[in-house]
């Protein structure tokens, strides 16, 4: 199988505060695969997910990313994400009143408006009902993830990285949700590295890994990742039925 993304022993800490966040982290992302980044809250998926994307604000102190075949550890943010990576912030920000489809091109502008229209139709919307609305607070909190989502994807990246893009989706249902993402998974051939604390992914996610006090203690099938997963943090919710 060949590897989009092969990360090696990276280490990594705030540039500000120079508090080391990540330590000696590896992994690898096959092309064409969902991979399950989990971890209790501030294990530091937000951090890796940045530290993968180029952000300034975190140093890579040690290791490399290779991305597709080439070392980026020195890549800047811009030449990533015209390489093809890009991040779905786990709060994104707020853009008043764009249209849709110019909100769809502000990461793409060459994109044209027949491959708006598929984008949109991939994330389950009407094109004609929401290729004019504007993205703003009238939107419900489903529309404006899937809009999200769409932005991403109208980018085509060969990598996604997906910051707990299930927070707040009460309003979808769940399998939708993964519908969506297995529609990227086929129609784009994209990979995926999701950050997720939602057992029901499992499904659909080729690998995972454990992201624990900086460090990967876990790595393999999701359903054993979890049940790990469930030996350190105590949520009931999540861990129901993957108690040994
Ligand atoms: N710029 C920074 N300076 C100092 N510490 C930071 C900085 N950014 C993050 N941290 C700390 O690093 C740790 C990891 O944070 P991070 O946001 O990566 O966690 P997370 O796994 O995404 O958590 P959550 O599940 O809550 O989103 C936390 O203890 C956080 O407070
Ligand atoms: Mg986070």
């Amino acid at each position: 199988m060949k590897k989009i993304l092969e990360v090696k022993n990276l280490s990594v800490e705030s540039r500000e505060s120079k508090k080391k966040i990540l330590e000696n982290i590896s992994f690898e992302v096959d092309e064409n695969s969902i991979y399950a980044l989990v971890g209790p809250n501030g294990a530091g998926k937000s951090t890796l997910a940045y530290a993968l994307m180029g952000a300034p604000r975190f140093r890579i102190i040690a290791g490399k990313i290779i991305f597709e075949n080439k070392d980026i550890t020195k890549t800047s943010i811009e030449k990533r994400a015209k390489m093809g990576i890009a991040l779905a912030f786990q709060e994104p920000a707020y853009f008043e009143n764009i249209r849709v489809k110019d909100f769809l091109k502000v990461g793409n502008k060459d994109i044209s408006e027949k491959e708006i229209e598929k984008t949109l139709s991939l994330v389950g919307l009407d094109p004609k009902v929401f290729l004019n609305r504007k993205v703003n607070r009238q939107l419900s909190g489903g529309e404006r993830k899937r809009i999200e989502f769409a932005s991403i994807i109208a980018m085509k990246p060969k990598l996604m990285i997906l910051d707990e893009p299930d927070s707040g989706l009460d309003i979808i249902i769940y399998r939708e949700f993964y519908n969506i993402l297995e529609n990227i998974k086929r129609e784009t051939k994209s990979s995926i590295i999701l950050i997720t604390h939602r057992e029901e992914i499992g499904a659909i996610c080729d690998k995972a890994g454990l992201l624990y006090k900086g460090k990967i203690i876990d790595e393999g099938d999701f359903r054993k990742v979890i049940r790990e997963y469930c030996q350190i943090v105590n949520r009931k919710k999540i861990c129901k039925g993957f108690k040994e």
